[in-house]
């Protein structure tokens, strides 16, 4: 093993405390990144669609191969499904490649208000509002309901845009355990009279790097009891948990609203680009004029919000969540049987525990000789010695796909002992 680490705090720790000294360090890794011929930092671009199989063109060599996809979000195969690409040339045709405003002045046209009351619908609020993306969505829902007397209390292992949501607010944030909520309501109990403006709880529903669902019953019970609001994030529920792809909510059958606001991704099984929140009306009409990022940001192309609502009915009229969750559960249950180390993965998201980033480096290159995508994940995305190879799976990969990935790995492990 040579012994090549990625080191991504370089943003945090410039030696000589410069603006600049920061971008040069980062030089110097990437360089060596080059020089070691990585896929990491930098990428070969898909040369097709990204779907379970495709074609990358090799920026080192100018090559084109095949490989199979197994780092997409791209979980229902939607960004080839026939029916929504048939929507979105005939809508782009109509209306044109981008919505001309934000959605406050021109911005708004019928297939982002058809979009909105069909996610709310499928999530059981009263309305929705769109956003570019799941990240910007985030933002605006915390950076609109919340100020500086509010204390914010995050899962350990929520999504960066909800930390820097909350970093925008100017309130107090906490965190408790990763999906305990005996170490939410300790929380909660310490602090709930110092903040009389209210509190807000922030959790994934299906959590971004281990793949689990939040316990969804115990927190609200816990938010309750306080008080307090929730917010849930289901970018990566959307479409893989809950009846017909509904969502985490659904996921525990639990129908009460009452203090929630739930955001979400048209990025990942919906396959085009954009995000939502869903809420009480009152909470959704105040959003419209105060999070920032949909008041002050063009809204999304119709074409996107035509092709989306289409996903979102082809999630309730066939049975491409199942063909999913069969094909996850498939690899996690082999994953586990060979004995690797999936943490409490029960989603389309199953890490494989490698822990030691140079071992993962090296392990990056054996995969793509062999023609499988994968993702490296690195501290401090996940926390130091966590470092991990995540799997993403798709209903449309077929039972061949999933036998070769795991023949691959077994292979790279015999070299380099993952297990
Ligand atoms: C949990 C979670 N929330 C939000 C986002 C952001 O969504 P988008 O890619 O649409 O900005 C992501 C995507 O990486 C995510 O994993």
């Amino acid at each position: 093993m040579n012994g090549y680490k990625i080191d991504l705090y370089l943003n945090k720790k410039s030696s000589d405390g410069s603006i600049m000294e920061k971008v040069h360090d980062y030089k110097l890794q990437l360089q060596e990144h080059e020089e070691n011929r990585l896929n990491i930092l930098k990428k070969s671009p898909l040369c097709s669609a990204c779907e379970r199989e495709v074609r990358i063109l090799d920026r080192y060599s100018g090559e084109k191969f095949k490989a199979l996809m197994f780092g997409s979000n791209n979980y229902l195969g939607a960004t080839v499904n026939n029916i929504a690409i048939d929507k979105a040339i005939e809508v782009t045709k109509e209306y044109g490649v981008g919505s001309g405003g934000v959605p406050l002045l021109t911005g708004t046209n019928i297939f982002q208000n058809e979009l909105e009351s069909t996610i709310a619908n499928v999530k059981g609020f009263d309305d929705a509002i769109l956003f570019s993306s799941g990240f910007t969505a985030n933002i605006g829902a915390i950076i609109g309901l919340i100020r500086s007397n509010n204390l914010i209390i995050h899962d350990r292992l929520n999504h960066a845009s909800l930390i820097d949501g909350s970093l925008m607010s100017g309130a107090k944030m906490m965190r408790y355990n990763h999906n305990d909520p005996a170490s939410l309501e300790k929380i909660l109990a310490e602090n709930h009279e110092n903040y009389p403006g209210g509190i807000l709880v922030v959790t994934d529903g299906v959590f971004s790097m281990d793949g689990d669902i939040a316990r969804l019953p115990e927190i609200i019970d816990v938010v309750n009891k306080y008080e307090s609001i929730l917010l849930i994030d289901d970018a990566h529920a959307t479409g893989v948990i809950g009846h017909k792809g509904s969502g985490s909510l659904s996921h525990y059958n639990i129908t009460d609203r009452k203090n929630i606001i739930l955001t979400g991704t048209l990025s990942k099984a919906i396959g085009a680009v954009g995000g939502f929140i869903t809420a009480s009306q009152d909470i959704v009409n105040y959003l419209r004029i105060f999070a920032r990022s949909n008041m002050y940001s063009t809204a999304l192309p119709p074409s996107v919000c035509a092709s989306s609502t289409e996903i979102f009915k082809m999630m309730a009229s066939t049975d491409v969540v199942d063909r999913l969750n069969r094909n996850a559960n498939y690899m996690r249950e082999k994953l586990k049987e060979k004995g690797y180390d999936t943490l409490n993965s029960e989603t389309a998201i199953i890490p494989i525990m490698v822990r030691n980033e140079v071992l993962l480096t090296e392990i990056s290159k054996e995969f793509l000789k062999r023609g499988i995508i994968v993702n490296y994940i690195f501290p401090p995305v996940v926390s130091p010695g966590k470092s991990r190879i995540r799997v993403s799976m798709m209903a449309t990969h077929t039972k061949d796909d999933m036998d070769y990935f795991l023949t691959i790995l077994d292979e790279i492990d015999r070299d380099y002992k993952i297990r």
